[in-house]
Order: C-alpha cells, then structure tokens, then sequence
C-alpha cells in the first residue's frame, strides 16, 4: 500500500516541478480527504504525507476539503484527513454541508500565519451573513449532538455493517467490481467486467432510479459515474442499512433477471435461425432504462414477439387498472376545476356567484346550455385538460 502511495503522490511531484519550472512554484494543493465526487476513493495509507511534502517543498500550501466527509462521517476521526495519520495537518481546512445539518453555514480554518498575510494584502474580506449568531449556535448544536449522541461511533457501526453486506452482495452479484469506503462514505464501482473493470455507468444510473423510485435516494459518481455513493445521514440505523441492502439486492436481481431473460430470447432466436447482433443487445440492456428495453438486431416479426414477453410485465405494472382509474378520477376533476376556472374568467362575476350559490343543483343540462352560449371554449378546455391528464 506504502509503495502504491508512492507511485500516486509522483505523479503529483511531476507536476510540482514542472509548475516549479515554468512558473516558480506551487501555490496551493487543494484535495478532499477522501475523494467523494471523484468515486468515494480512500487514498491509500502515506498518500497525503507524500504529497504535503511534495507540495511544501515547492513553497505550496496544503488545503484538506472537509465539506462532505468532516464532521465524524468517517467513524474513526472528526476530520477525514486525521485518517492519514496523526502527522498530518493542512494548512488550511474547508468546511460546510454537514457543519449547519441543513442549515447553510461552513468554515475556513487556517492558522494564524496565513490569516495574517491574508489580512497583509489589504484584500477585505466580506460576507454579509459571516459570523451571523443564529448560524453559529447551530453548527454549535450541531457539535453537541454529534457528541452526545455518539454519533461517530454509529458511524463505524452502521458503516462497517454496510461494508459486509455490500462484501455478500458482491459475491452474488458481479456487477460490483469494488467495495469501499469508511464509516458512512462507502461506494459500490459498477463494472462490467470485473477483469476489463469496463465501469457499468448505466447500469448504476438504473438502480439509482429504481431505489430512488423506492424512496432511497443515492448518486451515482466517479469520472463515469459508475460509483453508488452511500453517504447518508451519520444518523443512519442498522435498521436502515438492512432495508438499503435488501432493496438494492432486489434491483440488482430485478436487473440481471431482465438481462438474463433478454439474452435467453436471443439464444432461442438464434436457434431459430433468426440473424441476431450479439453486440447491440447487451447495448440495448445498457441504457439504464429497464421501461426501455429493446431487443435491437435484425427486426421481424419473431423479435417482436421476443419484445412482447420481455415488456408484458413492465406494461402491466406501469398501466394497470389503478393507474387508469386514478387517470379518469384526475382527468374529471381537473376538468371541473378548468370548466370552473374557465368560468370565473370568461363569464362576469354575478353570474358565477349564482352558479356557485346554486352549484348544488346546478344540473349537466344546465352546463350544457352555458357550453351553447359561449361557444365551443368550455369544450376546448375540458377537450385539453382530458388530454393533459392522459399525458401525465
Ligand atoms: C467536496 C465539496 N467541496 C466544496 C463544496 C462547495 O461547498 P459550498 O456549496 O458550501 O460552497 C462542495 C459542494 O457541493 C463539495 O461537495
């Protein structure tokens, strides 16, 4: 791991004396701790004090980003860069997201020096709700409660839970191709093929849709946005946990039987002396759109049917009967509501008032008549609200 560190901070060296060279040095190194939108990557252990001494040596300074991993999200420590070892200290530290809970507030820390050769350049610095009280007391309450209520030792808890139960799924699914993380910031690399590490980039945004459509909601990160980022409240249960893994285990279940039963048609297909393209297939299963799966290749009339089988149950789930109900139930009462509406605006305001006095016993023949005396607009609207509520 050491030398793994080494290879990755020398490529940070390089570039330091090669800004050193055309330029005269380096003026800051500005990383997360842990690398979150960069795919949930843990540096490997020395990778930071490597760098800090590449940076330091070429008159750099050392910035740690604590905005989504500070604050005990990583169990062990407060501060994710204290995960590097006790030695490393940057020079400057960012805060924000988790400091407020919600509520807008960060931080620059640095020490005195730099504050000081900050203020030395008679640049002002000015933010009209810095150091505002209200604020402050929150990200002060913020502090209390992540100590009171241990919440850094639920963080390593539930964290080290979810890195098992992800290790399982990873051996009944092969699309995960890495687990990692620490306490609560842990990430799933979707691959295709675990030997090409080919990422799964659609893939991962199908089961972020499927998960947030069963209330979890996730992202998907990395260069190619292949990565499941877990990152939830620190206050997350093991109850919790156990609701995330069963239902990400069913969406990748859900996924690999859609791929399973598309492959099985062509194979038969194929039997049948039907010209498949094995490569647009997989493709097809690929756009991160389970709803849209489409057996591509050579279209006739068998691959139809192969097509039919596989939407049969996304069409009956996704058009049922409680869906076509709840459609007329809103396209009527958007209809009122527009005929109504529509009223209000066209026709002056006494007769609406005796239209609404008397809308008891207002009767359809009634509406009928009022439809004859001001032409064919009521019947436009209730033609497009009908048409509008289809739609959605
Ligand atoms: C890692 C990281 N650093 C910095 C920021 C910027 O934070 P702010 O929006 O509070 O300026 C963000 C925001 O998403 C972030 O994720």
């Amino acid at each position: 791991m050491e030398e793994l560190s080494e290879k990755y901070a020398d490529e940070v060296k390089l570039l330091c004396e090669k800004a050193t060279k055309q330029s005269g040095g380096v003026c800051i190194f500005l990383a997360e701790s842990m690398q979150s939108c960069g795919g949930q990557i843990v540096f490997p252990p020395g990778y930071l004090r490597q760098v800090y001494k590449h940076v330091r040596a070429a008159g750099g300074l050392c910035l740690a980003d604590e905005v989504q991993v500070g604050f005990g999200r990583v169990g062990s420590h407060m501060w994710a860069f204290q995960t590097q070892g006790d030695d490393i200290v940057p020079d400057i530290v960012t805060l924000g997201k988790p400091m407020g809970n919600g509520h807008p507030v960060s931080a620059v820390i640095t020490t005195r020096k730099i504050a000081e050769r900050f203020g030395a350049t008679g640049m002002e610095y000015f933010n009209t709700f810095g150091g505002n009280p209200v604020s402050t007391a929150i990200a002060d309450a913020v502090l209390d409660v992540i100590e009171n209520e241990k919440l850094m030792e639920n963080a390593t808890n539930v964290g080290n839970y979810l890195l098992q139960e992800f290790n399982c799924l990873k051996q009944k699914h092969t699309i995960i191709g890495d687990v990692r993380g620490r306490g609560m910031f842990l990430g799933l690399d979707l691959v295709r093929n675990r030997e090409t590490r080919e990422p799964a980039t659609a893939e991962a945004a199908f089961i972020n849709k499927r998960l947030k459509e069963q209330c979890v909601l996730l992202s998907c990160d990395g260069p190619y946005a292949n990565v499941l980022k877990f990152k939830p409240p620190i206050v997350f249960s093991v109850e919790d946990a156990k609701e995330l893994v069963k239902k990400l285990d069913s969406v990748m279940l859900e996924m690999e039987k859609a791929e399973n039963e598309v492959n099985g048609v062509l194979e038969k297909l194929s039997v049948n002396g039907t010209t498949v393209n094995s490569s647009s297939h997989t493709q097809s299963l690929r756009n991160g759109q389970h709803n849209e799966i489409q057996v591509k290749g050579e279209v006739n009339a068998k691959q139809c049917d192969a097509q039919c089988t596989i939407w049969k149950p996304q069409f009956s789930r996704r058009y049922g009967l409680n869906r076509v109900i709840y459609s007329l139930l809103s396209a009527s009462m958007c209809t009122m509501i527009n005929l109504y509406i529509f009223l209000v605006f066209q026709i002056n305001c006494r007769f609406m008032l005796s239209v609404h006095v008397s809308k008891h016993s207002l009767k359809y023949d009634k509406y009928i008549k009022y439809i004859e005396n001001y032409g064919a607009r009521p019947l436009l609207v209730l033609l497009l609200s009908m048409a509008c509520c289809q739609l959605g």
